[in-house]
Formats: structure tokens, sequence, C-alpha cells
């Protein structure tokens, strides 16, 4: 793209997520684009008045930080410019946007600058969303040449039919080319390296990769606190939070048919859509729901329901599917809940051990071959990509990823660390400031078009729906998914209360 002058306005720029993410991202981005030729602004915007907002945004700027390898000195350089760069605005009106956009005309006219684009970060609630992406179509589209970028937060859509509706309404004012939403999990680091870590190692990886090797697939996220925001988390459970976007995509990537290049927008998202396609819409059987034990006071107080206000909203969901000839009879399993007894997040491809296992005398000694995008948290607190050694020797994806040989003690899914190959990346970054150069550099890959968020909720839509007047079941806070949701996964079988709810053993063979 051109280098010229760009605008970032962050719609809800003194609000939580800005507060915690986005400014950090953006000024990481501007360190990076320093010397690039680009000039920058930056505009929190918001809802307050400017005298009232300012302070308040200065405070959440100040508080922006460099990563190791920049120096003090020159840090403070950087920060002091960003802070100058920066300004609040209200928007509210059509006429606060259209002031926005003649604001901008007169900076560019200024720095004598042409336009390289316009960076809209709608970080409000989706009610807002169609109302505001008018209002820059209407007033605030850059002149031609320019890009214009509206990046959108979930929840988009609490079902297939709302979801429909918000992307018609957006499509109104944008082209799909214009919009970025987001689903944070596609910037965390492992997440990322699906797809590069599949082709890499491709030439062993491409024959077991499919139900006749494959054991099943667990993708987890697990949670040790409450749910916060109950009125939205009421609305919504655990279902609509994480499982539809964050667990799905991770789920699509690792099944989805390999890309020819896999930093191709067109192909990634193409060959999403494809595996999307192949699910079966699912139903009440295949879901395992339950609620913390608590859940149900914080609902009465919060939401000053009556004692006898009972909420079904789930706060556990374990589920599992499969249908595509590739996979067919593969568990594939999503489990996430709130208030359990770890906080983890990884997905894990257990390959079957009949074929791998060690006749040692007259022992026969298996251990799991596994392979493990670890997210981060739990017992290994850094993101890594871990290879049981009884499985292969993975190709080190880029210079970017080293070898690990510290916390030998560490126990990772049944494995010591080291009986595995691990890639870990030496510097982390976060999953927001990775996207938002994605943004910049208007890479769509790690984004979800409209098309794959349509597919990912006629997926999902009927499983909610079914769900309306069932309860889910209750568990104490720190619950061990396993024990005391009574949910176990013994080789094929998948039991929850005594009874197999997933699939059939003869679905299952391969
Ligand atoms: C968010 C959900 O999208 O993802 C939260 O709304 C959840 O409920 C969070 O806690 C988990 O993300 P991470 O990056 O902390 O694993």
């Amino acid at each position: 793209q051109r280098p010229g002058h760009i605008s970032v306005i962050i719609v809800g720029g003194t609000g939580d997520l800005a507060k915690k993410y986005l400014w950090q991202g953006f000024f990481q981005l501007y360190i990076n684009q320093v010397n690039s030729g680009n000039t920058f602004s930056f505009y929190g915007g918001g809802q307050s008045p400017t005298e009232k907002a300012t302070p308040v945004l200065f405070e959440i700027l100040k508080a922006v930080s460099c990563t190791k390898d920049v120096s003090q000195e020159r840090c403070a350089l950087l920060k002091d410019q960003f802070l100058r760069l920066a300004q609040y605005r209200q928007l509210k009106s059509l006429e606060d946007y259209q002031n926005l956009a003649k604001h901008i005309e007169q900076q560019l006219q200024e720095e004598g600058m042409t336009e390289a684009g316009r960076l809209f970060y709608l970080s409000v609630p989706a009610f807002a969303y169609a109302d505001i992406a008018d209002k820059i179509n209407s007033s605030c589209r850059p002149k031609s040449g320019a890009w214009l970028r509206v990046v959108l937060e979930k929840p988009f859509g609490h079902d297939y039919r709302s979801a429909q509706v918000l992307a018609s309404q957006l499509g109104n004012s944008l082209k799909e080319e214009e919009m970025y939403r987001i689903d944070h999990y596609l910037g965390k680091q492992v997440v990322s390296k699906i797809l590069p870590f599949r082709k890499e190692n491709k030439k062993i990886l491409a024959p077991i990769w499919n139900k006749h090797h494959i054991e099943r697939v667990e993708i987890v996220l697990k949670e040790t606190l409450d749910v916060k925001r109950i009125a939205f988390y009421d609305q919504y459970g655990v279902i609509r939070d994480v499982l539809q976007n964050h667990l799905t995509e991770v789920m699509t990537l690792l099944t989805m048919t390999l890309p020819m290049n896999v930093s191709s927008s067109e192909e990634v998202l193409g060959n999403k859509l494809q595996i999307l396609s192949s699910i079966l819409p699912l139903g009440k059987d295949q879901a395992v729901i339950g609620q913390y034990q608590a859940y149900k006071a914080e609902v009465q107080q919060e939401l000053n329901k009556t004692k006898d206000h009972v909420s079904r909203t789930p706060t556990f969901s374990v589920l599992a599917h499969i249908d595509d000839a590739q996979y067919e009879g593969v568990p594939i399993l999503l489990i996430s809940g709130k208030m359990l007894d770890e906080r983890v997040g990884y997905a894990r491809i257990l390959f079957k051990n009949d074929i791998f296992c060690v006749q040692n005398h007259n022992n026969i000694h298996c251990k799991p071959k596994q392979i493990v995008f670890y997210f981060g948290h739990g017992s290994l607190q850094y993101p890594a990509i871990l290879v049981s050694k009884n499985l292969f020797k993975p190709a080190l994806i880029d210079s970017e990823w080293k070898e690990v040989t510290e916390h030998t003690d560490v126990n990772v899914l049944g494995l010591p660390i080291s009986d595995y190959f691990v890639q870990t990346p030496i510097e982390q970054k976060e999953a927001y400031a990775e996207l938002i150069s994605h943004i910049f550099f208007g890479l769509k890959n790690s984004f979800v078009s409209t098309e794959n968020l349509l597919a990912s909720w006629s997926i999902w839509t009927p499983l909610v729906n079914s769900l309306i007047g069932s309860f889910p079941r209750i568990y104490p806070g720190g619950a061990d998914n396993a024990d005391l949701l009574d949910i176990h996964l013994k080789g094929k079988e998948i039991s929850y209360n005594n009874k197999v709810v997933i699939i059939s053993p003869d679905q299952m063979s391969g």
C-alpha cells in the first residue's frame, strides 16, 4: 500500500477494551511504522463531551509501554510523539462525524501529505454498529485512492438470523473488504501458527491427518473466574461467548484443507468456508451443558431478579461432532467453562495408540502420541507447540521459534515436557497488537468474513435454540470438568452421566 497519512479512530476510545489492549496495540504499530514514511493521527472517540473525556483518554495513553528491545530513552521519546498525535473527539451525531472528516482533511493539507487510509475501530456495543457504519459511510469516507477499514468486535449477532440482519445492515454502508471482524483467538501466536505448522510438516502430517490415525481432537478453554459482565453473559452463555467463535475458528484451522498459500486470505477464508459448510448443524444430543452453582445468586443480585428466577444460561459446555469424509467418526470436542479448576487453553490432536505403541519384553507400553497447540496459561505459562517425541520431530517453523530446554519437570496433558519437541516464541506478542498490524497491512486471513460468520452460525443456531428450556447441570465453583460433571473421555467413548452422549462407537471405526 502507498505510504501517506493514516487516521486511526477508536470509537469507544476510553472503554475497557481500548484501555486494556487497543491503545497498546496502536502504539506498537506506531513504533513499527515510525520510520516507514507514513504519518499518523490517533483519535479516541466517544459519547462523552470532550472536556470530560480528554483527561481520561490521556491517562490511558500514558500507560502504554514499549517492548524490551526499545531503550528507555527511545521509548520515552516515542511515547511523547504518540501522545502529541492523539486527541479525544466526541462522536455522537452525524455532525460530529462530519467535523471529524473536516479535521482530517485540514490535517492533510497542513502536513501536505497524501492520505493512505482511515481505520475506524468500533469498540462499542454491537447494537451501535449499523448506525456508526452509516455515519462513516455518509461522512467519513476518504477520497479515492485511500483505504477505509472498519474493525468490529464480537458479538456478531446471537444466532443465524440476527447475524444475518447485522451483516446486511453493515453491508448497506461498507464493502466486504472494508470490514474486519475480530476474533482475538486468531491473533494468538500459537493459533496463528497452526496452518504454517501443518504446512511445514506436511509430508509427515498429511498421511496421518485423518480418521484412520486420529483418536480425537480436543479444543479447550477452561477458566477459573466467574462470568463477570452478567447482563451481557446471561443473554449469551458459553456457547455464544466462546464456542461459536474462538473454538470454532481453532477447529477450522485444524481441520480445513491445507491452503497452498497459508497467507492468502482468499484461500484461507475459502477453505474455512468449505469445512464449516460440511459440518452438520449441532443438536442437543451432542452437547453437555453446565452452570456453576453461584451463578444463580449472581444473576439474582446483579440483575435484580427474584429468588425464584432461574437462569438457564450455560457457563460450561462440551460438544462434539464429526462430519467430513476425512474425519468421519473422529470426536472433535470443544470444551469451555467458567469457574473451573484451572485456567488453560489448548488444542490437542491425540493419535491412536495402537499404531504407535512400543513392545518392551512382554509389556506393551503406550504413551499418548499427540500434538498440542498450547495457547498459554495452565501448567505451561507460555504459548507453545508440542509434539510428543514418539510421533515425529517437527521442522522448526522459523527463527522466531526456539526449542525449550528449561522447566523440564512440567507435565503437559499426560506427558512430561521432556517427552515433547517444543517450539515456543522467543518474544510473546499480544493478540490485539498482532491483529492491528494485520489490519494496517490489509491482511484479511485472520478475520471473520460475512460468509464464514453465517456458516458458523448455521452450525450453532439449532443447538442454542434446542437448549431453550433445558436446565444446565449445576457444578460447584472450581469444578474439574471430568469429575464433577461426570464427563469422561474413555478411549473412543465419551460418556456423561453414564450415558454415551456423543457418538456411538460403531460410528467411530476407521
Ligand atoms: C472473550 C470472552 O471473547 O474471550 C470471555 O468474551 C473469555 O468470556 C475470553 O474469558 C477468553 O480469552 P483469553 O484470551 O483470555 O483466553
